[in-house]
């Protein structure tokens, strides 16, 4: 059996972290092999990304690239070999944060998408849903430069335009993280069971 590929996609403070991360023990503690990964990964382009988040001056359309990278690298080094194993990964942001971030940063979707077109889109897309001022406030750390409520609220409206053409599923991240954990889980039950 092939795994199954779901990322969770959401503006910073939508709780994607917590969530992937209870989603996976969840779906292990239920006897399915399961792992968490994340986006933008810890090494190669993943590394420099992190290392420039906080840095001005970096030019949109390089930052794109990179995050598309290290995005190929991710799928062909980690996802793939784990999906052909039968496993389900939960990646913690995966194309759709391109699609959305980067196309408010470049100007240009169709672009992003087109540096993009080898990855594959995920079996199941969760976009954890919330306006980008409450967000923001359950961030305690310092922010990186994407951190800002008028960005964010571009990146979210793109976000939601991938909802409205099915690529994504909405879920009311304003909620209590229980709440929010069990629609999650009722939403992933009917994706497994629809894909048998
Ligand atoms: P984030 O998920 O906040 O990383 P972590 O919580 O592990 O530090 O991701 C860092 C930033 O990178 C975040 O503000 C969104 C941005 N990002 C993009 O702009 N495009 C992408 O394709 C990805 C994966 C992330």
């Amino acid at each position: 059996m092939r795994g199954l590929l779901i990322a969770f996609e959401g503006v910073d403070g939508a709780g994607k972290t917590t969530q992937a991360k209870r989603l996976v023990k969840r779906l292990s503690e239920n006897g399915l092999q399961t792992r968490y990964t994340c986006e933008p990964t810890r090494s190669g382009p993943g590394r420099i990304l992190r290392a420039i988040a906080y840095k001005g001056g970096v030019d949109a359309r390089v930052e794109a690239l990179l995050f598309a990278a290290d995005r190929l690298i991710h799928l062909r080094r980690v996802i793939e070999p784990l999906l052909e194993r039968g496993v389900i990964v939960v990646s913690d942001r995966y194309l759709h944060s391109s699609l959305a971030y980067q196309s408010v940063t470049t100007g240009n979707l169709m672009w992003v998408e087109e540096i993009n077109r080898f990855a594959r889109r995920p079996d199941l897309g969760l976009l954890l849903d919330v306006d980008p001022e409450v967000g923001l406030k359950r961030l305690r750390r310092k922010r990186t430069r994407f951190e800002d409520a008028d960005f964010l609220k571009k990146v979210r409206e793109r976000y939601l335009e991938y909802v409205e053409r099915g690529e994504l599923v909405r879920i009311d991240a304003a909620r209590g993280p229980d709440e929010v954990f069990s629609e999650i889980v009722k939403v992933i039950e009917e994706a497994l069971s629809r894909m048998g």
